[in-house]
């Protein structure tokens, strides 16, 4: 539509000022001394989201940190979408390995560097500029309800709580997420699912206290040692996950489904090159799509014990720690998942060391429906502005909370992201396109349209 091209035209410069001021936040939900950051940030997005043409917002405090709510209602007997994102972000470390400051984002070629940039404040500030854009030029053709938290990157606990409080508050048709990554902005994809999560903790102990490495080393087993063969022991020769009944609940695609899916563009060499690998890893058996797509995962994210500081220190550590995530897929239970890891973990443990497991988050695996209203528009709003039919693909991500939507609200989401997978999310020097970002404020209005156009989902 020609007045959101001009609108937008107009007001470019602007929309990204305004996205670069919030990235100028360091909203870090992780550590507790970036709260008040955490909460100043919720309160320009309240801000934006007005100036944007929402009503009714608000800071919603949780036992946590506060979830921001706004809507723009224009006609009951119209559809609405409910708009789902995050203004928290991950923290910046280790920020020696950044070019730039993590929060003092830069423009460099066509890229916004920071923190947040991609995951998510890029992101869903499109939506509030799609909002403003349909608001300021008459033409929003459905309602909206925005609802942005601030601990996504911790799990999202407490806006779980606050879903099931207000249902009635969040009665929509469908919600939408820009919070994914495309293939390129040549290759356009919509993400069909989600996989789910289960996070947990180890902790190895030997001796009763730090012995020096000399007079005791030889004796007594170092829980370094054996907490890296007890990590080592969980994938098999073929990179299978040892746990027993860790793929009970798994669900098989049929080859047809496996066929589609390893029919999306993907450039091995190109992969491995961004990556400076030389050669992929992964489970026997499936494709690189496959791996992190349609089947389970366990990474370690962290490790550490004994002496890590400058220069050497020779000790038997007493306790060895890490951090293990994984990432499930339908029909996988994360709760069922994290009690078979415990479990098997405090079996496998020799006796020379205890162990003490620790199950941090999680969050269930999500499907797409492709055959659905807003799957549709969504594909027909990529088609309207990049020219050609996005590609379904299955992220590898999760966004736990997307599976309780369903089960909370009975509503399904769409995926509708524009970051890329090389967008280094969670890493050092974090960016986002500025084609990315222009390109995603151009294609919402779109969504919406169509959404209306094709009917109400729900009764
Ligand atoms: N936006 C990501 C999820 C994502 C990224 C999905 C790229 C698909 C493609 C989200 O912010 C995220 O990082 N989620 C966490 C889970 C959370 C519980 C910490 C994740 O996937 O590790
Ligand atoms: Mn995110
Ligand atoms: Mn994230």
């Amino acid at each position: 539509m020609q007045v959101w091209k001009d609108y937008q035209a107009k007001n470019k410069d602007r929309f990204l000022e305004e996205l670069l001021s919030l990235l100028r936040i360091p909203s870090v939900s992780a550590d507790s001394r970036f709260a008040a950051d955490v909460k100043t940030c919720a309160e320009e997005v309240k801000k934006r989201l007005e100036e944007a043409g929402a009503e009714n917002v608000e800071v919603c405090p949780t036992a946590g940190h506060p979830i921001v709510y706004g809507e723009k209602i224009i006609n009951p007997a119209l559809p609405t979408v409910l708009v789902y994102g995050h203004y928290d972000v991950q923290p910046a470390d280790p920020l020696e390995l950044w070019d730039s400051g993590p929060f003092e984002p830069v423009i460099k070629g066509d890229n916004i560097y920071a923190r947040g940039s991609a995951d998510d404040k890029g992101q869903f500030y499109m939506h509030v500029k799609a909002l403003e854009i349909m608001t300021k030029t008459d033409t929003l053709p459905c309602n909206l309800k925005f609802m942005i938290e601030g601990e996504e990157e911790v799990g999202s606990s407490n806006l779980g709580i606050f879903v099931k409080a207000n249902k009635e508050k969040l009665k929509a048709d469908v919600v939408l997420i820009s919070d994914t990554s495309m293939i390129s902005l040549q290759d356009p994809s919509l993400d069909t699912g989600l996989r789910g999560l289960s996070y947990m903790e180890v902790e190895v102990t030997g001796p009763n206290r730090d012995l020096h490495s000399g007079v005791y080393g030889g004796a007594v087993a170092n829980p370094a040692t054996i907490l890296c063969q007890l990590i080592a022991s969980m994938h098999d020769e073929n990179n299978h996950i040892t746990i027993p009944g860790f793929y009970d609940k798994v669900q098989d695609l049929s080859k047809e489904e496996r066929k589609a899916l390893n029919d999306a563009p993907f450039d091995e060499a190109e992969y491995k090159k961004d990556l400076g690998v030389d050669e992929l890893w992964g489970e026997k058996g499936y494709s690189t799509i496959e791996r992190t797509g349609i089947r389970p995962t366990l990474e370690v994210n962290g490790i550490w014990g004994g002496y890590t500081g400058e220069g050497s220190k020779t000790v038997l550590p007493s306790k060895a720690f890490a951090k293990i995530s994984m990432r499930l897929v339908p029909n996988q239970d994360w709760i069922e998942i994290s009690e078979l890891f415990k479990n098997h973990f405090e079996k496998i443990a020799p006796k020379y060391v205890k162990v003490k497991v620790t199950t941090h988050h999680g969050g269930s695996p999500y499907v797409t429906p492709t055959d659905h209203v807003a799957f549709k528009a969504a594909s027909e709003a990529i088609k309207a502005t990049f020219g050609k039919s996005p590609i379904p693909v299955r992220g590898g991500g999760s966004i736990p909370i997307v599976a309780l939507f369903e089960k909370e609200l009975g509503l399904k989401t769409i995926l509708m992201g524009f970051g890329l997978d090389s967008d280094n999310l969670h890493s050092p020097n974090e960016k986002y396109g500025l084609a990315n970002f222009y390109k995603g404020i151009e294609t919402i209005p779109y969504f919406h349209k169509y959404f209306a156009e094709l009917g109400r989902t729900s009764a």
